[in-house]
């Protein structure tokens, strides 16, 4: 075939190999053998250098054994390859066996002065700096290129090489940046959950903090019981994070929010095919937390009929996928949570008593948060200063104010005053928040009937993050407007809207 011909075959050939792969050294091997192949190029070698020992390791060497290449180790500056390293230059020795320079480390020529071979050495750079070197043999009998040919064939591929090391170096690093941002976030989580996060000194508090630390170091399983909001999963998380299962996961499955028919496989996992739709074989959230915690939410509500498979993994950690034959083990330490009263399920059977029994070796009770009215002084302080940074603002509440917040019921315990303090600070335009501007932040969201919850606000729950966000929108609307006597258009330009945005919000919002 024509030699151009050749040429260009194996440089398209080559640059296919080097897009169909990432990993540096599986793309190197194919170039390699196309080397070979194509152009009748033989021990095609690829020598790096390596960043801490700074000496010139062979990443990848077509027709080498291991151990041959595991020999081929040079020091900058020595024999072809080191010069071709130090110089960033190309080397063409026409004939080895004449060569004192030419070291034959690998020692994989047999004796060199019997065979009459032209060694080609091209440096593989990155922006101008010599990273490498790429060497290829050439025997004088298969000479139908000529030198020349050879050594710009060989000048495109070392830098076509050249950009792949690079990008393998960005990948590498890229990933080690990931590697360190899932460190960082993971002991983030761990100082986050401690319990010295979890506010309150009430009576009742202490007592849940002594709990906590004594079951942490054990592996016994914990209820918590508490009307909603009250911290039911930061105490879970607590516990989990002051175990001995730090580094192992924590797993959260809402037993009320998933609906019947997926929990039983979301729990334990399915099997390929055990019902329509089972594609793949799927962990469930008990093996997913194995060496772990698994955090029951809602376990109040687990399904009458999922409730005997749920014992037995309680008592003896061992279940069956859906679908599945064999018995899979598990060592997991349960955490269940609920607000509903238990024993009333049992008098209704709608909880089985032996499951009761086997969940309530540890009930931990979160008190309301209308229980512990002392500690809310140090509450709003808590989470004044976490949403002041947040938000970049620096509001504080009046004295009035406090004795209003203290006086409150909060129904909503916990996260309704948390979202109370978030929405004062997010809105206010006041730097200190009195009586007066705070009525218009409490009963915002979990209260009935409030003012708020009017018109189609109520599609989502009013405490979701979609609930608060129409719920302040449309609090910022209605402010511009009466700002600005009702005129739509100045209302517009104030909030950065434009008035067909406007007018479309004043709809949907039904604000009059
Ligand atoms: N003692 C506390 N100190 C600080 N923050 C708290 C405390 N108790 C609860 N919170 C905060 O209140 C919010 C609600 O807490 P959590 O989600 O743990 O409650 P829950 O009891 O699980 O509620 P639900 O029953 O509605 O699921 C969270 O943002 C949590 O961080
Ligand atoms: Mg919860």
């Amino acid at each position: 075939m024509d030699q151009k011909i050749l040429e260009l075959t194996a440089l398209y050939e080559i640059s296919k190999s080097l897009a169909s792969s990432l990993d540096l050294r599986v793309a190197a091997n194919k170039i390699m053998g196309i080397l070979s192949s194509v152009l009748g190029m033989r021990r095609g070698t690829l020598t790096l250098l390596h960043p801490e020992t700074g000496e010139l390791v062979i990443e990848v060497a077509h027709g080498l054994t291991q151990e041959e290449m595991e020999r081929g180790h040079y020091r900058i500056g020595e024999g072809v390859t080191g010069r071709v390293m130090e110089t960033g230059e190309p080397m063409i020795v026409p004939d080895i066996g004449q060569e004192p320079l030419f070291l034959n480390r690998t020692a994989s020529r047999g004796d060199v002065t019997h065979e009459n071979i032209t060694f080609l050495c091209m440096p593989v750079k990155i922006y101008g700096e010599t990273i490498g070197v790429l060497s290829v043999d050439r025997l004088f009998k298969d000479t139908a290129m000529s030198l020349d040919d050879d050594i710009r064939v060989l000048t495109i591929v070392a830098s076509q090489i050249g950009q792949a090391v690079k990008v393998s170096e960005m990948v590498n690093q890229e990933r080690q940046q990931l590697i360190e941002q899932n460190r960082r976030l993971e002991q983030q989580l761990q100082t986050t959950f401690r319990l010295r996060n979890v506010v309150g000194q009430d009576r009742k508090m202490e007592e849940v903090y002594q709990a906590v630390e004594q079951v942490s170091a054990t592996k016994a399983t914990v209820l918590i019981r508490g009307e909603s909001g009250t911290g039911k999963e930061l105490i879970a998380r607590a516990i989990h994070y002051g175990s001995a299962r730090v580094g192992a996961p924590f797993i959260k499955v809402n037993c009320a929010a998933i609906p019947e028919p997926l929990l039983e496989s979301e729990l334990f996992g399915h099997e390929k095919g055990a019902f329509t739709g089972a594609t793949e074989t799927r962990k469930g959230r008990f093996e997913q937390a194995d060496g772990g915690t698994l955090f029951l939410d809602e376990v109040g509500d687990l399904p009458l009929t999922l409730q005997p498979k749920f014992l037995r993994v309680l008592q003896e950690m061992k279940f069956e996928r859906v679908g599945g034959s064999s018995t899979l083990s598990v060592d997991v330490r349960i955490i269940g949570a609920t607000h509903r009263n238990l024993e009333q399920g049992l008098r209704d059977h709608t909880f089985r008593d032996d499951l009761y029994y086997r969940l309530n070796v540890v009930p931990i009770y979160l008190p309301a948060l209308r229980e512990r009215a002392a500690d809310i002084p140090l509450l709003l302080n808590h989470f004044l200063k976490r949403f002041n940074e947040e938000h970049g603002k620096s509001i504080e509440f009046s004295h009035e104010a406090i004795d209003l917040m203290v006086q409150h019921v909060w129904p909503g315990n916990v996260r309704e005053f948390e979202n109370c303090v978030e929405r004062a600070v997010i809105m206010s335009r006041e730097t200190v928040i009195d009586p007066n501007e705070l009525k218009k932040h409490m009963n915002r969201v979990l209260s009935s009937g409030a003012e708020s919850v009017r018109g189609p606000i109520q599609e989502s729950p009013l405490d979701s993050l979609p609930g608060n966000v129409r719920a302040i929108e449309r609090e910022q609307i209605t402010d511009a407007l009466s700002q600005c006597g009702g005129v739509q258009a100045r209302a517009a330009k104030l909030l950065g809207l434009t008035p067909r945005q406007i007018g479309y919000k004043i709809r949907k919002y039904n604000i009059a």
